[in-house]
């Protein structure tokens, strides 16, 4: 294995090994030594201070230190063995909060850093080679980035409920929202999305479980956590489902969900769900706490909530919402999460957050029900569809 990494301390749930690893791999590769053996251990600020006075004379921790193989007198070892990069979790997590960064983004920083030296950069020789390091570094993490992000396509699921909505409020059976998933799914929609309400106001158990059988796509059910409604799911088994709060007063879905408030509860359903084989999406709010809490239960997918970019009233509030949800998104990737987003967005404020790249499916109602009482569903799910990066 070309990376090994070891770990001396409990790594925090924003912290991915498994991506860390695959870093460390394409950056051997991109450094032009894919065969190259690395070793990454990640430790706190006690250890890494002993190594610092051992190794280095000096007092206190560091954030990184890397040992080369051949600085052993290794000069016997297997060329391939570069050596090792050693990161204090404790300091790195310090210059995350200070630099505005996730942990897993500040880690990546130090892995450059630390391979560079192993590579024989060396920042401390002359101010030229400190330039040299630093633009070397700046420019394998952008291309990581890039290359990472590249190519992800973003997925478009439309939320069929507002077609439920009216017929309800006939009382009769049409419109049907089971048709209109069909012409979404032949406009090119990559998903259907239904919202089974406790009191059920449109969309109702008959519409799910034919939609069960008839959706080629993926079918993502919409829930509040109560026994009902997950028994019906563990029945109809949805290709994912997503909890919502819900409220039986609320026009639509309010907020997030309060998952770090309710750990044990959302712990318990993923569970249930996980061993139905059902991926479970959490929608939750663009904030940290509630990210790490999402990976700590053990979620598969959060659903970051847009709605107050998309209802911001000022350009200056919408950047300041918009910039929330990147980071959202940027530390729920970065963790390992999958990460989708939706609510309010429309035909002007879609194209941004779907450009994200972090980004891998957006769940979109409203906007396209009502532009297809103009245009025709088909014409409003295409034009939503033109909205998102091909790929
Ligand atoms: N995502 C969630 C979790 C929702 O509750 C809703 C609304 O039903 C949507 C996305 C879609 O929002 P909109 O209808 O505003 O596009």
């Amino acid at each position: 294995m070309p990376v090994l990494i070891t770990s001396q301390t409990a790594t925090p749930p924003s912290i991915s090994l498994h991506q860390l690893r695959q870093r460390a791999e394409r950056l051997l590769s991109l450094c032009g030594c894919p065969r190259s053996e690395l070793s990454i251990l990640l430790l706190n600020d006690p250890e890494m201070a002993q190594l610092n006075e051992q190794y280095r004379n000096k007092l206190g921790p560091t954030n990184v230190l890397a040992f080369a193989i051949q600085e052993g007198g290794g000069e016997h070892l297997p060329t391939e063995l570069l050596g090792d990069v050693i990161i204090s979790l404790d300091t790195a997590s310090r210059e995350a909060t200070i630099d505005g960064v996730t942990l897993h983004q500040r880690v990546t920083i130090l892995l450059i850093h630390g391979l560079l030296h192993l590579l024989g950069f060396d920042h401390e020789r002359s101010r030229a080679e400190a330039l040299a390091m630093l633009e070397r570094e700046t420019q394998l993490l952008s291309e990581l980035l890039t290359e990472e992000r590249r190519g992800k396509m973003v997925s478009l699921a439309i939320n069929v409920d507002h077609v439920a909505t009216l017929r309800q409020a006939r009382g009769i059976t049409e419109p049907d929202p089971v048709l209109a998933a069909g012409i979404c799914e032949l406009a090119g929609a990559q998903g259907i999305v239904v919202h089974l309400r406790e009191d059920r106001r449109h969309i109702q158990d008959r519409d799910v479980r034919l939609l069960r059988q008839t959706v080629k796509s993926k079918l993502n059910l919409e829930m509040g956590a109560t026994e009902e409604i997950i028994a019906i799911a563990l029945e109809i088994k949805p290709d994912m489902i997503t909890l919502v709060p819900e409220k039986r007063k609320e026009l639509t879905t309010e907020g997030g969900l309060n998952v770090a408030g309710q750990k044990k509860k959302m712990q318990e359903v993923i569970a249930r769900m996980r061993k139905a084989g059902i991926p479970v999406s959490l929608f939750i709010d663009p904030d940290s706490r509630q990210i790490n809490a999402a990976h700590e239960v053990g979620a598969t997918f959060v659903e970051i909530h847009t709605g107050r970019y998309c209802d911001a009233t000022t350009e200056q509030l919408r950047d300041k919402e918009f910039t929330l949800i990147a980071t959202a998104a940027e530390e729920a990737y970065e963790m390992g999460l999958r990460v989708n987003a939706g609510h309010g967005l429309n035909y002007l404020n879609t194209r941004r957050v779907a450009a994200l790249g972090t980004i891998e499916e957006l769940s979109i109602g409203h906007a396209v029900m009502a532009r297809a009482i103009y245009v025709g569903l088909d014409q409003a799910v295409r034009e939503m569809l033109a909205l998102l990066p091909a790929g």
